[in-house]
């Protein structure tokens, strides 16, 4: 099984996304041998979750670092549980970048996700892999799955090379254990092949947000 993830960010809306959905629906695409998991904005999960022909799978882009109680704004994994989310993304670089994560907050993260049965990925780069696995209680490491993201290659358009990011796999599964290994950074349907031969799949922003070039990818 190899998996697909886009990740929407911050963008489109009610209408974009429906349709998005019915492209999708109205492709040859049907989801055999991937599993397609997509992440969009929290207050679309449930229209995704309503409307899911296609059976892919959801995604959140975040999770709260506290279990359920008085933390206003926050979204716990257990609410994204009853919406039937199976996996969140935790650590992406722009929440390091723009929202000041931390490496225990995405160590709690990684806890609460596991609580909830909600499958965390990871997001890490090279240089901080072994001080953010440190963070994470050592025998919860092998119940991720991590997405190695080098920020030079996000939204960039320079997907880094495939022999490099080998190398950095491996290094994540000496620290991590035998994890599902991701890659992450300016996917599209020209690069996705070689990086699902390495790994278990793929993390795709810019790529995932139109629909052709989603199905392109798929294809
Ligand atoms: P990108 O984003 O595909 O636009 O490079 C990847 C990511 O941020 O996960």
């Amino acid at each position: 099984m190899k998996y697909i993830i886009a990740n929407w960010k911050s963008h489109k809306d009610a209408q974009e996304i429906q349709e998005w959905l019915s492209d999708l629906s109205n492709s040859e695409f049907r989801n055999s041998n991937l599993e397609v998991v997509i992440a969009p904005p929290f207050p679309y999960l449930s229209m995704l979750q309503l409307a899911n022909s296609l059976n892919f799978k959801l995604a959140a882009q975040d999770v709260s670092p506290f279990p359920p109680g008085s933390y206003t704004g926050a979204v716990n994994a257990e609410q994204l549980s009853d919406l039937s989310v199976r996996y969140a993304i935790v650590g992406h670089s722009e929440r390091r970048r723009y929202f000041h994560e931390s490496h225990s907050d995405v160590a709690n993260k990684v806890e609460r996700c596991l609580e909830a049965s909600i499958q965390p990925i990871v997001c890490v780069d090279d240089e901080y892999i072994t001080v953010q696995a440190a963070a994470i209680p050592e025998k919860l490491l092998s119940s991720c799955m991590v997405a190695y993201e080098p920020l030079s290659a996000i939204g960039s358009g320079q997907n880094e090379p495939v022999e490099q990011v080998k190398q950095v796999y491996e290094k994540i599964t000496q620290v991590f254990g035998q994890v599902k290994l991701i890659y992450g950074g300016s996917i599209a349907a020209e690069n996705v092949k070689s990086y699902l031969e390495i790994g278990d799949g793929v993390l795709v922003g810019t790529a995932s947000l139109k629909s052709s070039d989603f199905l392109a990818l798929l294809q």
